[in-house]
């Protein structure tokens, strides 16, 4: 199938150029096999992946679905598999992806595909949500804010920096061979606050990723780190947990 839009600005000078698309497929309505369909679109090598998508959506084929919000790296939900990698497509540029071939796009892999590039994202934020990523206190809530030195507070810098788009989970083999692992996400969510030195409960979160799913399936693989958007050092943070595990046994 090819956009109909014609380039913006004329002759040699045109920034456009033709892309493939390849796209895998799935709409449980139609058919339970997933397919790969392609799609030749005009496009700037400056523009993203989330722009051909758009594309593609709006003047080819309306019933495209994938998740999209921000369009600027903040919301993390465009992450998808492009070219095999784990992206968010609005920061994924056209022309560092070599278009001279076709650009594959997939969905997440190991979260059970609901239509072509959306997943159900449940079973990953019910990890999140179970290392409680929120600041447990105990005793009278103070008047001002919850006062904490600057060098307390970089203590957890890295980790307060995901979006939660699951390119990481997603990414880990641990995860693809057996999703009751807690993932990388988690992992790194429980580390911005059990690193907290506001917080209290940092000994039931270590409990929670010292179970069978916890940190300890972690292979050190560095897929996790190689693919987050946000540069977060993933495999140190888990060897961070790792070691308050070990240490606080002595
Ligand atoms: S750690 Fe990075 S890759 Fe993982 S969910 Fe957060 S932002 Fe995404
Ligand atoms: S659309 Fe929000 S991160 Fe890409």
């Amino acid at each position: 199938m090819t956009s109909d839009k014609q380039p913006r600005g004329g002759g040699s000078e045109s920034p456009y150029i033709t892309a493939t698309f390849r796209i895998r497929r799935f709409n449980p309505e139609i058919s339970d096999e997933a397919t790969w369909q392609d799609f030749r679109i005009e496009i700037d090598p400056k523009e993203r992946v989330l722009d051909g998508l758009h594309k593609i959506k709006w003047d080819v084929d309306g019933s495209l679905t994938f998740r999209r919000s921000c369009a600027h790296g903040i919301c993390g939900s465009d992450a998808m598999r492009i070219n095999g990698k784990n992206r968010l497509a609005c920061k994924a540029l056209i022309k560092d992806i070599n278009p001279e071939k076709p650009i594959t796009i997939e969905p997440l892999k190991a979260l059970t595909v609901l239509k072509d590039l959306v997943v159900d994202m449940e079973p990953f934020f019910q990890a999140y949500r179970d290392v409680m990523p929120f600041l447990i206190t105990s005793g009278n809530e103070p008047t001002r804010e919850r006062l904490q030195s600057p060098e307390d507070r970089e203590r957890f810098d890295d980790t307060t920096k995901c979006i939660l788009c699951a390119a990481c989970t997603s990414s880990c083999p641990v995860f693809w061979n057996d999703g009751q692992y807690f993932g990388p996400a988690a992992i790194v969510n429980a580390h911005r606050f059990i690193f907290d030195s506001r917080d209290e409960a940092a000994e039931q979160r270590l409990e929670i990723l010292n179970g069978q799913d916890g940190v300890w399936r972690c292979r050190t693989i560095f897929n996790c780190t190689e693919v987050c958007p946000r540069g977060i050092e993933i495999t140190n943070a888990i060897r961070e947990v790792k070691r308050a595990l070990i240490t606080r046994r002595v």
